[in-house]
């Protein structure tokens, strides 16, 4: 195509936005429109946004900001706002920045062909529904060859937990899980276009029902494909850990030993203000049982601290919490106030205070990393190999446990899954050699 327009988009937030951004390039493309990375080139520049912190959402007005020169002088070029953000906010956006031309939902984005056609005509569109229809049956085949040998795959959206400081229901609306004969056609699709491990997507994705079975039947489905080498899922509430999907943990091979199990806080005061309906001893039973069916696997998990009213017995707890699960890898966030959530109501703790835990819980997750990245020096893992490294001859990928690992090997081993030992702790990687069989 001589003549394509180009098409930039900036991601925010979550995995399923990532997934969400390469739909919206996939509409666009039968628009004309393709990818560049280059923003300067662009003639559209579509910024997917999260709102789940208020310094996510407002990351997106000071971005917008900074495209205005770009905008005064390239006239022409389109400007348009997904995701939640768009949700929460959607004619507000317009309010605080009259350059953006469209403001498209996480539901709606099926529109965007229609959408361009009002642009180009001069008006602005905006479209933050909750239609009937599902996107995913409006939505263009995905044919191109996969960049990456690793891919998400959207089976289950919204969330009907309402935890008391959370957006999320809001933003992405009630559960709907896709049935499973749509998501083995998509994963059929993604692994003859070179795909071989797939991470299933879902605000609550072990809440997934579209499958008689649930999440773990979809799992045990997937496993049939026989190119396909990994599953991996996220995330997961506590609560919907079944013993089906934890069985599966034990003895589905191509279920990968990593699970991000966020609790959120390790005192029981806190977790029922926060209406996460489970208290820290059923979270450390769900851990247990999980590590009897596998042993090696390896946890992460979220935290919020400075949660409303939470006192420093409360925080300890949380402490205490992560000392007994021992985490391979963690997010911790300080709690932010979200418009329209029932926590947004009650008195924050001082900020000090809060970035004070925040440090405290932070280091103690860094510890645990570290030390389970040490703990790998002198293993063989298994690693798909993803991509080429900065070095030349080296390849980047990951182990079963989701650590990345950079080792010298041969283009053409990217998108096999090759034993790896491991020789070197880096900071936020491994390092190892081919072990040659
Ligand atoms: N559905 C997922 C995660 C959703 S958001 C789940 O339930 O685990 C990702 C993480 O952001 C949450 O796990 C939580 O730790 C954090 N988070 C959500 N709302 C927040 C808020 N208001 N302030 C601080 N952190 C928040
Ligand atoms: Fe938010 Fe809670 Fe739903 Fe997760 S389970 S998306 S934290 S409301
Ligand atoms: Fe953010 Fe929306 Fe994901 S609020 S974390 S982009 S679901």
């Amino acid at each position: 195509m001589a003549d394509a327009k180009k098409l930039y988009i900036k991601t925010y937030g979550c995995q399923m936005n990532v997934y969400d951004s390469e739909r919206m390039a996939e509409a666009l493309e039968g628009d004309g429109y393709e990818q560049t990375q280059d923003m300067g080139e662009a003639d559209m520049i579509l910024l997917n946004t999260c709102h789940i912190r208020e310094k996510a959402a407002e990351k997106v007005y000071s971005d917008l900001g900074r495209l205005k020169p770009l905008h005064d002088k390239k006239p022409d070029l389109k400007i348009g706002v997904a995701g939640c953000v768009a949700q929460a906010e959607g004619p507000e956006i317009m309010r605080r920045q009259p350059m953006v031309d469209l403001v498209v939902g996480p539901q709606t984005y099926h529109r965007l062909p229609e959408m361009m056609k009002e642009v180009d005509a001069g008006r602005s569109a905006l479209d933050t529904d909750f239609p009937e229809e599902d996107k995913f049956d409006h939505l263009p085949k995905r044919v191109l060859p996969a960049r990456n040998p690793s891919a998400f795959l959207t089976v289950q959206e919204g969330c009907d937990k309402f935890c008391a400081f959370c957006v999320v229901p809001y933003t992405r609306g009630a559960e709907v899980s896709r049935p499973a004969t749509r998501i083995l056609s998509e994963a059929q699709a993604l692994v003859e276009r070179g795909v071989r491990e797939i991470t299933l997507l879902g605000q609550n994705v072990n809440a997934y029902h579209g499958h008689e079975r649930g999440l773990a039947g979809l799992i045990w489905d997937l496993a049939e494909i026989d190119d396909l080498k990994r599953i991996r899922f996220t995330t997961s509430h506590p609560n919907d850990m079944d013993d089906a999907l934890i069985h599966a943990h034990g003895t589905c091979e191509k279920l990968m030993p990593y699970l991000h199990l966020p609790v959120q806080s390790g005192s029981d005061r806190i977790l029922k203000a926060m209406n996460r309906k489970h208290t820290a001893n059923q979270y450390r039973d769900i851990i247990a049982r999980i590590r009897d069916a596998r042993p090696d696997l390896m946890f992460s998990g979220d935290f919020i601290v400075g949660f409303p009213g939470e006192t420093d017995e409360d925080f300890e707890a949380t402490m205490q919490l992560v000392r007994d699960v021992h985490y391979g890898q963690a997010y911790s966030f300080k709690y932010s106030a979200r418009p329209g959530t029932p926590a947004a109501e009650k008195e924050d703790v001082p900020a000090d205070v809060a970035t004070d835990r925040l440090h405290r819980l932070q280091a103690l997750l860094t510890e645990q990393q570290y030390q389970t990245q040490a703990d790998m020096v002198g293993r063989q893992v298994n690693v798909l190999f993803e991509k080429r490294g900065r070095q030349d001859g080296q390849l980047i990928g990951k182990s079963e446990y989701l650590h990345a690992v950079h080792a010298e090997a041969s283009a053409e081993l990217i998108g096999t899954v090759q034993p790896v030992e491991i020789t070197k702790n880096m900071t936020n990687s491994l390092t190892g050699q081919l072990v040659s069989n």
